[in-house]
């Protein structure tokens, strides 16, 4: 299983008030599967994909990763699994406005000790991929909505993650660039990444390929998810 999540919940600490946020969360995702998590603002989706990530730690339950148990490793090595295994793409794109497409890119592999041609050849190919290798040298202050998300695919990319995970990445998008941005992900399935996508927009509900909608609600999964 590519990541599997276990009887995971998190609570948030409110003054003295205690704020179940995620309530038992099982899920089961393998390697190339494409998963929409559904749900309103509210429902737990970033919390989730913060955990997944290990970003954040849950409060009981676990997240493997590939078999490894990124909720449970000291930061140090859960940002090492990451690194290696996750990419990351976000509703506000968080790039630096001040340096170009192609040095935001870069940015992901300078830790890596790769040598400097290798890390040429690794960017050209995600800024290719991503369909932005036209504006490499723009600051990314100064691209459009559709070119900086473009941008933020790459750069999720480069790394050559096995994961992809989406939070909210059309909220500011208009609906072509919206499109696009489907196209991207649907290419990204086809090379085999395994991609789950938190959203609350309609147009993933309708994708031409294969996806599995998971809805969520008040931090629990809806329906009951059928991993076989
Ligand atoms: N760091 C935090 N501290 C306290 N409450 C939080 C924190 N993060 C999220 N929450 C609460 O958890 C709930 C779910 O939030 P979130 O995961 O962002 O949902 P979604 O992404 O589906 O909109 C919300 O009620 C939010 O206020
Ligand atoms: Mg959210």
């Amino acid at each position: 299983m590519m990541i599997k999540i276990e009887n995971l919940y998190r609570t948030f600490h409110h003054d003295d008030n205690e704020v179940p946020v995620l309530k038992n969360i099982n899920l089961n995702i393998k390697e190339g599967e494409c998963i929409v998590l559904k749900g309103v603002s509210g429902s737990g989706k970033t919390t989730l994909l913060s955990l997944i990530a290990g970003l954040d730690k849950p409060s009981s339950g676990k997240v493997l990763i590939d078999g490894e148990p990124i909720s449970k490793l000291p930061d140090l090595f859960a940002s090492e699994l990451r690194a290696k295994k996750i990419g990351m793409i976000f509703q506000h794109f968080n790039l630096f406005e001040h340096l170009t497409v192609h040095e935001n890119v870069t940015i992901p592999l300078i830790p890596s000790g790769l040598k400097m041609k290798e890390i040429q050849k690794k960017v050209d190919r995600a800024l290719s991929l991503a369909h932005i290798s036209h504006k490499k040298e723009i600051q990314a202050g100064r691209l459009s909505g559709g070119e900086q998300q473009r941008t933020a695919i790459a750069r999720a990319l480069v790394a050559d993650p096995d994961i992809i995970l989406c939070d909210e990445p059309t909220a500011n998008l208009d609906r072509d660039n919206s499109l696009l941005f489907i196209e991207s992900i649907k290419e990204l399935n086809r090379l085999g990444k395994t991609i789950v996508i938190a959203t609350h927009d309609p147009l993933f509900e309708h994708l031409d390929f294969k996806s599995t909608i998971i809805p969520m609600a008040d931090g629990k999964i809806v329906s009951s998810y059928d991993d076989e």
